[in-house]
């Protein structure tokens, strides 16, 4: 038994864009997914985290296989799931389960909680003694901290943190170990996110669960999170336990999200650093050459930025970065400059004239001196 339960590698996931009623052609890709390595151990809370449109959620559909990928393998407890299909994945999918957004629109309004539960039980064969049923589904609710009276109601009859921890209860009642939390919180009020937070959190503990919690709130996957993962248009740029990427982001995309977040201490608030992003988010269909954040990456260097994608490298134990200059931005050598929003659609390959916008030094030996 290995320490990883679940892994994926070097996993793509491209939506074709079709065109035209008649041939239905494909005229492009959405590269919502484009080569992500990632591997979650046992009983561990790994957060996903990026701006809206990165392709969190097509990779946590993918690692359950609830979205084909295009390439690359995922493992499940030793299982390569890749080829796996018809009943063998079905199997498997009792072991991994999903927790929603928005828990209205994913529980059936005309379903009672009772028949919502017992819908999973029953397609995995778990439903075979009636009264057993029944005092499993008592204990699950109290465990998830609804009452049992609870199973003849419906969903509308309930608060949206109440529905969120009936969305809970459903995933639980096949006895999964993998949960793939995709902004459980999100829609709920501040008020009540963190009792949901504090919920999974309680519940890890009883089941020995193991999470991927998808966030696009920093704040929501830090408390929760004991390793984070950083997404930029579909590949993960940036990934260490959650301490140390809070205390020290290497890559320049998570240290400008990160310097959006408001710090509660008013004098650390005032001197930090806030890194303000040039231009929007590039679109998945046409993702820039090279590196992708170098259209707005404000440490940008003249070489190797807009022509060779970085590798997710490990540049301390447990920290992995995809960044040509991490170790550079790590040591000050080289600084943040401003950048000019860059139109992605022209030719990104282009060469850097003297007179252009950077600022910064062109190559890190310059910045060094001879
Ligand atoms: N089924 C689909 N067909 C086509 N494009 C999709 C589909 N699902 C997601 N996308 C696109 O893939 C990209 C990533 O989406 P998504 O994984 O939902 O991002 P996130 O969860 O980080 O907001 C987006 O550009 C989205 O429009
Ligand atoms: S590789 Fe270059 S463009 Fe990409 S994050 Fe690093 S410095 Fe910025
Ligand atoms: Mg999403």
């Amino acid at each position: 038994m290995t320490d990883t339960l679940v892994e994926v590698q070097d996993i793509k996931v491209h939506f074709p864009i079709k065109r035209g009623v008649v041939l239905d052609r494909t005229v492009g890709y959405v590269y919502a997914v484009d080569g992500v390595d990632l591997a979650i151990r046992r009983g561990e809370t790994y957060g996903l985290v990026g701006e809206s449109g990165c392709g969190k959620s097509t990779l946590g559909r993918a690692m359950l296989k609830l979205t084909e990928p295009t390439a690359g393998r995922v493992v499940f407890d030793g299982i390569d799931l890749s080829a796996m299909k018809g009943e063998p994945l079905r199997t498997m999918r009792r072991r991994m389960q999903m927790v929603f957004q928005d828990p209205m629109s994913s529980l059936d309004p005309r379903q009672s909680v009772e028949s919502i539960l017992v819908e999973g039980m029953r397609a995995h064969g778990l439903d075979t003694d009636r009264q057993a049923t029944a005092k499993r589904l008592r204990s699950l609710l109290s465990s998830v901290g609804l009452p049992s009276t609870s199973l003849r109601r419906y969903p509308h009859e309930f608060s949206g943190g109440q529905r969120q921890r009936i969305g809970i209860a459903r995933a639980l009642t096949v006895e999964p170990e993998l949960i793939v939390a995709d902004e459980p919180v999100s829609a709920l009020d501040v008020s009540v996110q963190a009792q949901v937070i504090n919920l999974l959190e309680d519940l890890q503990q009883e089941f020995g669960l193991t999470y991927l919690v998808i966030a696009h709130d920093l704040a929501v996957v830090r408390h929760i999170s004991d390793r984070v993962g950083v997404m930029y248009l579909g590949g993960l740029v940036e990934e260490a336990p959650s301490d140390l990427l809070y205390a020290e982001p290497l890559h320049p995309y998570t240290r400008a999200l990160f310097s959006a977040v408001p710090v509660p201490d008013p004098i650390v608030e005032d001197r930090r650093e806030r890194i303000l992003l040039a231009g929007d988010l590039p679109s998945p269909a046409r993702p820039p050459a090279g590196c992708r954040f170098h259209t707005r990456c404000p440490w940008r260097q003249r070489q190797r930025c807009d022509t060779e994608r970085p590798a997710l490298r490990e540049i301390a134990p447990g920290h992995r970065v995809a960044c040509h200059y991490a170790e550079d931005i790590r040591a000050g050598k080289i600084r943040p400059h401003a950048v000019e929003p860059e139109l992605v659609e022209q030719d990104v390959t282009g060469g850097i004239g003297p007179d252009d916008p950077l600022a910064g030094p062109a190559s890190v030996t310059e910045a060094l001196g001879p």
